[in-house]
This record gives C-alpha cells, sequence and structure tokens, in this order.
C-alpha cells in the first residue's frame, strides 16, 4: 500500500477541508465496501459548502460533471473531503472534490479514494436562478 500512487503522505493545502464522516456497517454495499450512493451525497454536502459561503442563501446542485471512484471506501475508515471553487458564473459555481481515506491501521496515509466535480446554482425563493453576487443584475 505505501507504494500505491493513490497514496499520500499528507492531505491537501491548496484545497479548504469542508468534511470528515466515518461511515458505519449500514452504509455498506453487498461486498461489504461502502456503497457509491453514500459516497455521493457526502461529496454533494462537502461541494455546497463553499458556494453556500458566496451564494448566502438557496442553492441547487445542477449538475455532477464528474464523479471518480478510485478506490473503495471501507466502514471505519476516517473520510476527509477537501474542496476548491474552480469556477463562478453568473448564477453558477463550480467545486472540485477531492475525498481522502485514513484507515485505523493506516494513520498518516491519505489514500484519495474519490474525485469530482459538481456545479450549484444560486436560486430564489421560487427556484429560479438569481446572481451568485447580489450586485448583478437579475
Ligand atoms: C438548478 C435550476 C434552477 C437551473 O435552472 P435552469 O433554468 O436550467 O437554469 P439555466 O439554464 O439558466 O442555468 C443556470 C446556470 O446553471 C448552469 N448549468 C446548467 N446546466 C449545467 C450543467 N449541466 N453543467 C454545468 N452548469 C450547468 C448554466 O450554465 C448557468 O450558469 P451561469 O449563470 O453561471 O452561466 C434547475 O435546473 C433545477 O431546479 N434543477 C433541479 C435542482 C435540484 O433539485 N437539485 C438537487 C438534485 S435532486
Amino acid at each position: 500500500m505505501t507504494d500505491h500512487p493513490e497514496v499520500h503522505p499528507e492531505l491537501p493545502r491548496d484545497k479548504e477541508l469542508v468534511l470528515r464522516v466515518i461511515p458505519m456497517p449500514a452504509d455498506t454495499n453487498s461486498n461489504g465496501d461502502i456503497f457509491g450512493g453514500w459516497v455521493m451525497a457526502q461529496v454533494d454536502l462537502a461541494g455546497s459548502v463553499l458556494p453556500g459561503r458566496l451564494t448566502q442563501g438557496r442553492m441547487a446542485t445542477v449538475a455532477v460533471n464528474e464523479f471518480i471512484f478510485k478506490q473503495p471506501v471501507r466502514v471505519g475508515d476516517l473520510l476527509s473531503f477537501y474542496a476548491e471553487i474552480t469556477r463562478v458564473g453568473r448564477t453558477s459555481m463550480t467545486v472540485q472534490v477531492e475525498v481522502y481515506a485514513e484507515g485505523i491501521r493506516t494513520q498518516g496515509r491519505y489514500l484519495k479514494v474519490t474525485e469530482a466535480r459538481l456545479t450549484y446554482v444560486a436560486i430564489d425563493e421560487q427556484g429560479r436562478p438569481r446572481p451568485v453576487h447580489p450586485a448583478q443584475p437579475a
């Protein structure tokens, strides 16, 4: 495992830690690994944190532009979700999310398990797109 290309000796410094969570047995699939849909839900939540700071109001996920399950996630792994806003449009924001797993027996080594790119849209009370920056015309 030490030579694995996705094992990193430290966590990213160029992205922000937005969520940490430990998956439990209830989150597994029939292989005994963590269910991909559970990981996707956590990534969607993690990805929304930085856009939420910009929009300071309602928003919705409009697209999961890319989602790569690089490695299986195990019960009891400490998962760290790192995010970075890579694009701010008029009403939308694109976020890159990386997920690292630290096993209970492999502490201090971080396996990149998932990478994703998602787009969020700021919405008004009627659910219509609104400018990310309120100063912009609607
Ligand atoms: C999000 C929603 C309000 C957008 O409405 P819309 O009429 O499609 O809006 P627009 O076509 O004007 O696009 C709005 C922004 O999203 C972007 N966008 C739309 N589809 C996109 C896609 N597939 N990928 C990336 N960006 C996309 C547009 O480029 C635009 O960005 P900009 O203003 O920064 O240029 C609407 O699609 C919606 O309500 N979707 C359901 C959201 C939801 O329920 N999410 C939870 C998942 S179950």
